[in-house]
């Protein structure tokens, strides 16, 4: 099969194309041919509306029923605490359905919110798929958010319960979780009426507030439950993602369309079915993990790998070799910056020698922009294809891949080839016209977008219009900016918002900067993400005191970092501020956030015409390069 005519057909019968991957998949009642694409009352595009089925059925009792039980589902690997634990088909699908019998317990029920805020155990997935298993919705909130954050999520998610560990471990240092969930408690409007602790022995927690239980023992008293049928469009997950303000938008997924984007994904771009072994070392509390580390595998049939440390330090650079070598890893899934971090420790990839990972077949990168020097090195050192692949929490799945399962194209470094059937890419200038080839734009999808991809944000419909579908009618809008080459490879150059990617983690410079313009000394500020040859990216904070404060640069500067680290959290790497005397604004006092991040990062601006005062220029500019910053 060529891509060609499996994309060309995917856009001339959509329906046609995702009904035949429908019924690849284990239904209650399969979709009616007549709504494999419809519209709710919403006017949004939903697929397979009227279609029974319950994720967690898909993914596990329906393997189990075909035979598969004691195929391995899970691998949780990890080295911060040396274990490692195979987890099959019939024993996940027993544990899962028993945490779902006790979050019944509970009173959660078919449309109910669970947070699940835990580190990379196993008993994270078991909660999502318990959910799932109910039909309630889950939330899973990445454990490196501070308090302040969480509590955000639980007010915007109203949940019956939250679900968390009792610590993380990070590298060595173990952190304590459960004085962070009780503190976002105490934040938010909304009271969970029950916080489920697993216990783990680097750190128990105290279990001494009212709807406090202890993992085990509310297991104990449970009974397992079979899966609830819920409709095709039914939430299965919200993930909250940064946007341009401070307030995180929830992703709504639904369960049908998310289901059979994941199942096809599978194959036609990762090359795995049934009985491969997949990783994807993410975590679970961002959309790869979400996907790629749990219900895509799953739902395929393939083994999943939990891995639970870093690619660095865990206890060294050849940990990733290790973990392919032991569990016979085919298809790899990482973000660039921890090839960056592994290349600065081990520059020759002389680790990979003392393994042999001779089962690995595909390297695939996605995340943020895959820099030329490190898929260089990937294609040196691991002489197999490596696949550059673009894709965002709002889609749930890759808009751009060289799809392995399908054809696998001739790559070419910096751009992730061609884009995924179901999705129409083009590039649009500002006035909305198509740009030629090599010429930037912003890149948009023309509706409808293909299953998996969000229907709304949770609560606020109108938030999903305006940031998504606003801009450029009838076209979604992904915030990327980029390109197509004249071969129509296309080329993603950078966000167009005010999101930024650090280390792989999106987050927005509008919730660091309502931090920081809440320190007393601070009359205004910009976060711009500035380039980082580790990070990718990192958030740089420029800020203008208020007449009269008398503080020293350096101690604002701790103090703003402590801010930060408390109220979003340490992975947001918030590490330099500038004091400045004027910040570049429009006339209309919009800060110029864009025009400061280009001059930082050295590549060629110009100076929009709506600029209060173009004398600042220069000015500012010889201010950042006496500071050091440029
Ligand atoms: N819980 C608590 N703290 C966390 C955390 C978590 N889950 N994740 C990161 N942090 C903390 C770190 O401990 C560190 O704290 P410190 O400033 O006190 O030392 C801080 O946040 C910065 O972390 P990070 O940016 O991750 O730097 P690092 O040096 O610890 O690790 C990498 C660098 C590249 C190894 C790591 O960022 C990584 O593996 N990135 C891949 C990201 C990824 O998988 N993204 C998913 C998209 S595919
Ligand atoms: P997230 O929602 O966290 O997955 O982040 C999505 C954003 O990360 C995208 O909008 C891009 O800006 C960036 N991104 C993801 N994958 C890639 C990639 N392969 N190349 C360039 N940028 C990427």
């Amino acid at each position: 099969m060529s891509y060609a005519t499996e994309y060309e057909r995917s856009l001339r019968d959509p329906e046609g194309f995702w009904s035949e991957q429908a019924r690849a998949l284990p239904w209650f009642e399969a979709p009616d041919p007549a709504r494999i694409l419809s519209q709710d009352d919403n006017g949004a595009w939903r697929w397979f509306a009227g279609g029974r089925m319950n994720t967690c059925h898909m993914a596990l009792d329906a393997h189990v029923e075909a035979g598969r039980g004691d195929q391995v589902a899970l691998i949780y690997d990890s080295p911060v605490t040396g274990q490692v634990q195979k987890i099959t088909y019939r024993e996940l699908l027993e544990q899962v359905a028993l945490t779902a019998g006790a979050l019944a317990g509970l009173g959660v029920g078919k449309g109910d919110r669970v947070i699940v805020y835990m580190p990379m155990v196993p008993e994270a997935a078991i909660a999502m798929l318990a959910c799932a298993r109910i039909g309630a919705i889950h939330s899973v909130v990445f454990g490196g958010f501070a308090p302040p954050e969480l509590a955000t999520r639980i007010d915007d998610a109203a949940p019956k319960a939250v679900l968390c560990a009792s610590c993380g471990i990070e590298v060595s240092t173990v952190i304590p979780y459960k004085p962070l969930v009780d503190e976002a408690v105490d934040l938010a409007e909304h009271k969970p009426a029950h916080t489920v602790v697993l216990q783990r022995p680097q750190v128990e927690a105290e279990l001494d507030r009212p709807g406090d239980l202890d993992w085990q023992a509310w297991l104990s008293e449970a009974e397992p439950v079979a899966c609830t049928p819920v409709d095709a469009t039914d939430p299965l997950y919200i993930l909250y993602t940064s946007g341009t303000t401070g307030k995180p938008k929830g992703v709504v997924r639904d369960n049908g369309g998310h289901a059979v984007a994941l199942h096809y994904s599978m194959k036609a771009i990762y090359d795995c079915d049934v009985g491969d072994v997949f990783w994807a070392a993410s975590d679970v509390g961002w959309v790869v993990g979400h996907s790629y580390i749990v219900y895509g595998p799953l739902l395929r049939g393939c083994t999943s790998v939990l891995f639970e440390g870093k690619p660095v330090r865990t206890p060294d650079a050849g940990v990733y070799w290790r973990v392919i070598q032991d569990h016979g890893v085919r298809s790899f899934f990482v973000a660039p910056t921890a090839f960056r971090a592994i290349k600065k420790e081990d520059p020759d990839c002389r680790l990979k020698d003392r393994y042999d990972i001779s089962s690995l077949t595909y390297q695939f990168v996605a995340g943020e922009r895959l820099d030329p020097p490190t898929y260089h090195w990937l294609e040196d050192h691991l002489h197999i294809p490596v696949i550059d692949h673009w894709w965002q929490t709002e889609t749930g799945w890759s808009m751009c891949a060289n799809m392995a399962g399908v054809e696998l194209l001739e790559t070419k470094p910096g751009s992730p080839t061609l884009p995924v059937p179901g999705y129409d890419l083009r590039i649009l200038d500002e006035q909305g016209r198509e740009v030629g080839p090599n010429d930037e734009g912003a890149v948009v999808i023309r509706e409808p977008l293909p299953p998996g991809a969000l229907p709304t944000i949770w609560g606020d419909h109108q938030r999903y219009l305006d940031a998504y579908w606003s801009a450029y009618e009838g076209f979604y809008l992904t915030g990327d900016e980029g390109y197509r080459d004249e071969d129509g490879y296309v080329y993603i150059m950078g966000r167009m918002d005010d999101v930024i990617n650090v280390a792989g983690h999106r987050l927005s410079t509008g919730a660091m900067e309502e931090v920081v313009a809440e320190h007393p000394a601070v009359a205004e500020c910009a976060v711009v993400g500035v380039a980082d040859a580790d990070k990718g990216q990192i958030p740089l904070g420029l800020v203008l005191l208020k007449d009269g404060v008398n503080v020293s640069a350096d101690e604002l500067e701790k103090e703003l970092i402590q801010r930060i680290r408390q109220a979003v959290g340490a992975f947001a790497n918030f590490k330099r501020v500038v004091i400045v005397e004027r910040l570049p604004k429009t006339r209309s006092g919009k800060i110029l956030r864009a025009t400061l991040r280009k001059m930082i990062d050295g590549v060629p601006y110009t100076v929009p015409s709506t600029i209060d005062d173009p004398a600042i220029v220069p000015e500012i500019e010889a201010h950042l390069r006496d500071r050091g910053v440029m």
